[in-house]
C-alpha cells in the first residue's frame, strides 16, 4: 500500500492507494463516533457493500442504495441522503461513506457538507475516474439541469481509500473515461507523464495492475500538490479543468449520462488542444500527440453532430470560470504547461468549435 497526503494543515488527510485495500481495516480510526452511513449505488452495492461495511465494524453502520447514473446527481436524489440520516436518527458526530464513482462521491460530498452544517466524510472510490480525480480535493454537488455542477461545496474528506482491485469489475467504457482525466494531468502539469502514458497507454487499458497503480499514484500526487496550493480554485487549481468547459457544455446539452463525463472531457481536451495549436501555441506534432493518446485510450475526439457553435457557446457561458462575463479556458502552450486564460479571438474560438468531426482526424 501507499500513502499520499493532502497537506492542508489540520484538515490534512491521507489517500491510501493499493490491492485489495478493502479488504485490510484501514477506515475505522477516522471515524470520530461510532455512527456511520454508507452511500453507495444499485450496481456498486452487490459488488462492495458488504466489504465496505466490514471496514466499519464496532460502529452502527446505515446503508443508502441510490439508483446509477449522473441523471440523479440532483437535489431531488441529494434529499433522499437526508431522509436516511434523519430517518435514522444520525448526529452531528456522524461520518458519512461513500463507496462508488464520482456521482456517489459528489453528492455523499455535499451531504456531508450541508448536514446539520457539515459532518465527516470519507471517500472510497470505485471508478478510475474517482480514484484518479473526484474523491480528491473536496469539490461536492449536484448537476442543474441549465448546468453541470452548478450546487455544490467545497468540503474535504477525512479519508480517501483507493483499492484497485476494484478496477476489475469496471466496464471498458468507464475505464477510458477515468484515462482522460490521467491524461489531463500529463498535459497541465507533467510532460514525462504523458510520455509515460504515450507508451502504456495498450498497458492501461489491459488493466495491467503496476501500469494502473503507477498511474493513479501519479495522478493523486499531482492532484494532492494542486489542491494543497490552492484549495478554493482561486490560482493554479483551476487547471484541472482542462476541457471541462467544452466537456460540460457536451454533457449539459445531451442530457447527463449519456455521454460520461470522461468522455465529454476527453473531446474537450482535444477541443482545448485544438484551440492552443489555432492560436500558435501548441505545435502541430503536439496536437496529434494528444489526438492519439486520447484515441489509444478509446475515446471520443469530436464533438456530437448535432451540437452547433452557437449552442457551445451560450452554455460554456455558464461555466464556473467565467468572471465578470469573461470566459476564460484552460489552453496548452506546451504538453505539460497549461495556462487559464481569455486571451483568444472569438473567430478562433469558433474555428474550434465548427470544427466538429474534423478533429478527430488530423
Ligand atoms: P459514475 O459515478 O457514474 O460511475 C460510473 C459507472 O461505473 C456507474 O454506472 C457506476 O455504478 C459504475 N461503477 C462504479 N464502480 C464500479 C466498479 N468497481 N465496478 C463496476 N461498476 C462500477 O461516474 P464517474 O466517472 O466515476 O464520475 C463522474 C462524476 O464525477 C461526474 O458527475 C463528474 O462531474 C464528477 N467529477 C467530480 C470531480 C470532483 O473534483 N469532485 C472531478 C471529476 C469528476
Ligand atoms: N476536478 C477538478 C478539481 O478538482 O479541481
Amino acid at each position: 500500500m501507499q500513502t499520499l497526503t493532502v497537506d492542508l494543515g489540520d484538515r490534512s488527510y491521507p489517500i491510501y492507494i493499493g490491492s485489495d485495500l478493502l479488504k485490510t481495516p484501514l477506515l475505522a480510526k477516522h471515524v470520530s463516533a461510532r455512527q456511520v452511513m454508507i452511500v453507495t449505488n444499485e450496481t456498486v452495492a452487490p459488488l462492495y457493500l458488504e466489504l465496505a461495511k466490514a471496514q466499519f465494524s464496532g460502529c452502527s453502520v446505515s446503508t443508502l442504495v441510490l439508483p446509477d447514473g449522473e441523471q440523479y446527481k440532483t437535489l431531488e436524489y441529494l434529499e433522499r441522503i437526508f431522509d436516511a440520516l434523519l430517518e435514522n436518527r444520525h448526529n452531528r458526530t456522524t461520518t458519512l461513506v461513500a463507496l462508488g464513482g464520482g456521482v456517489v462521491g459528489d453528492m455523499t460530498g455535499f451531504a456531508a457538507a450541508c448536514y446539520q452544517r457539515g459532518v465527516s466524510f470519507i471517500q472510497i472510490p470505485t471508478t478510475l475516474l474517482s480514484q484518479v480525480d473526484s474523491s480528491v480535493g473536496g469539490k461536492t454537488g449536484v448537476n442543474h439541469p441549465l448546468g453541470k455542477n452548478m450546487i455544490g461545496a467545497f468540503h474535504q474528506p477525512v479519508a480517501v481509500m483507493a483499492d484497485t482491485a476494484v478496477l476489475n469489475t469496471l466496464p471498458e467504457r468507464e475505464l477510458s473515461a477515468g484515462l482522460a482525466e490521467v491524461i489531463k494531468y500529463g498535459l497541465i502539469y507533467d510532460s514525462a507523464f504523458f510520455d509515460w502514458l504515450e507508451t502504456e497507454m495498450p498497458s492501461l487499458m489491459d488493466r495491467d495492475p503496476a501500469a494502473l497503480a503507477y498511474a493513479i499514484h501519479r495522478a493523486c500526487e499531482i492532484k494532492a500538490e494542486v489542491v494543497a496550493q490552492d484549495e478554493r480554485e482561486s490560482g493554479i487549481r483551476a487547471l484541472l479543468n482542462l476541457g471541462h468547459t467544452f466537456g460540460h457544455a457536451i454533457e449539459t446539452d445531451q442530457g447527463y449520462g449519456k455521454w460520461l463525463h470522461g468522455e465529454a472531457v476527453g473531446t474537450g481536451i482535444l477541443m482545448a488542444a485544438d484551440l492552443s495549436a489555432r492560436l500558435g501555441w501548441l505545435n502541430s506534432a503536439d496536437l496529434e500527440r494528444v489526438r492519439k493518446v486520447l484515441l489509444a485510450a478509446r475515446l471520443p475526439v469530436a464533438p456530437p453532430t448535432d451540437m452547433s457553435a452557437d449552442r457551445f457557446v451560450e452554455l460554456m457561458a455558464v461555466d464556473k470560470k467565467v468572471v465578470d462575463g469573461t470566459l476564460r479556458l484552460i489552453l496548452l502552450k506546451s504538453i505539460g504547461d497549461a495556462v487559464v486564460t481569455s486571451d483568444f479571438p472569438q473567430e478562433t474560438l469558433y474555428a474550434t468549435l465548427t470544427a466538429g468531426q474534423q478533429l478527430g482526424q488530423g
